[in-house]
């Protein structure tokens, strides 16, 4: 198949409404469509039409029982794919939609069950990405989305992400430039009782807590584990090379890298450091590869950068990546969760 690739300017992406309306006429025709979201890019289906979806599963080598996050373009759509909608969803959609918000609701009952992997549910999102919101309106359907990588990869921040990983096995990419925030979204689960969140991502659960009294029990669990999210048993996140992530405060991490390496290094292995702004410096004349994921202190940069830096130790062919560790508060909760992932859980406090 050839992958057409359509470049959508960021800043006004009414510009080439041409590019928008090709990629949703893929949509509408049972295609896939790659698209810029404020996240990651997406890989787009038509929710509503089974066959499309399996192709996304397909392509990626997904698991049949991950199921897809369904988006939609205003809060006109949310009652066509959810049922029973809790007043708690109205005003978590008032503070945080459009944005990199995802609710499990009850699915509607034409849900297909491709896209929900079997579930009752559905988990529904109105990206605050300008060109994901007009593909959706003109697709004239709610498109299903799970980041656009292979199943299993770090996700895709950039149009070139999605063609290094989809190229010639989808119709159309829309470039639409980085992805700002650079994390998938927060989801939460609203069709219990009591509200949780399944994967940490763009909206952190201090301003989960501040919004909404329903979430104030969310601090004292927040070290919990709970896979309730199907995806959540897989591996994810992982680039080529062996990930270790090093927690502690950081001159010490930076002492524990460096005597890392200098270990890995011995054991003839090519490796690579993530290093930050404040102790890029000690990493150097080291044998390592080092990249700054900006500095510790930002952790929006540092979040924006994560999978792109994953990425580009594959390409320089690194066979470890060290990565220093974040402490467990606001946007760094959602970091520590996708390096402890891509890391398959190799963690060492210095
Ligand atoms: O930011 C994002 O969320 C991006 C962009 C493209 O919107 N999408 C994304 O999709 O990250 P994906 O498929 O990579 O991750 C969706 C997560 C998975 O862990 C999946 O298991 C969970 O959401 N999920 C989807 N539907 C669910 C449901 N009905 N119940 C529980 N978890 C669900
Ligand atoms: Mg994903």
């Amino acid at each position: 198949m050839t992958t057409v690739i359509e470049r959508v300017d960021p800043a006004d992406p009414q510009k080439n409404t041409g590019a928008i309306k090709r990629a949703a006429a893929v949509i509408k025709a049972g295609g896939l469509a790659a698209f810029p979201t404020e996240t990651v890019y997406g890989l787009g289906a038509d929710a509503f039409n089974p066959a499309a979806v399996k192709k996304i599963f397909a392509v990626k080598g997904r698991p049949a029982d991950n199921p897809c996050i369904v988006h939609i373009a205003g809060m006109d759509g949310l009652d066509g794919v959810a049922a029973d909608i809790p007043p708690l969803a109205y005003r978590l959609a008032e503070k945080f939609w459009p944005g990199p918000f995802t609710m499990v609701l009850n699915k509607k009952s034409g849900v297909p069950y491709e896209t929900t992997g079997g579930l009752e549910t559905v988990a529904v999102r109105l990206p605050a990405n300008e060109t994901a919101r007009l593909l959706i309106r003109e697709a004239g359907t709610p498109i299903a989305a799970p980041s656009c990588n292979i199943s299993g990869s770090p996700s895709a921040t950039r149009a070139e992400h999605a063609a290094d990983d989809l190229f010639g096995k989808i119709d159309i990419i829309l470039d639409g430039g980085p992805s700002v925030i650079g994390l998938e979204s927060t989801v939460a689960d609203l069709t219990a009782a009591v509200p949780s969140i399944l994967r940490p991502g763009g909206i952190t659960a201090e301003m989960l807590i501040e919004a909404e009294p329903a979430f104030e029990w969310l601090m004292s669990a927040a070290s919990d584990e709970k896979p309730k999210s199907p995806g959540i048993k897989y591996t994810h996140y992982s680039p080529k090379a062996d990930v270790v992530v090093v927690t502690g405060a950081p001159e010490e991490i930076a002492d524990a890298i460096i005597r890392l390496n200098a270990a890995y290094i011995k054991s003839g292995k090519k490796t690579g450091v993530m290093a930050t702004d404040e102790t890029f410096a000690r990493y150097s004349n080291q044998g390592a590869r080092v990249v700054s994921a900006g500095s510790r202190y930002k952790m929006e940069n540092v979040a924006a950068g994560i999978y792109r830096l994953l990425r580009e130790f594959d390409r320089c062919g690194a066979d470890v990546i060290l990565a220093e560790g974040y402490p467990d508060i606001g946007l760094g909760v959602s970091v520590m969760d996708r390096l402890i992932k891509a890391a398959g859980g190799n963690v060492v406090r210095a």
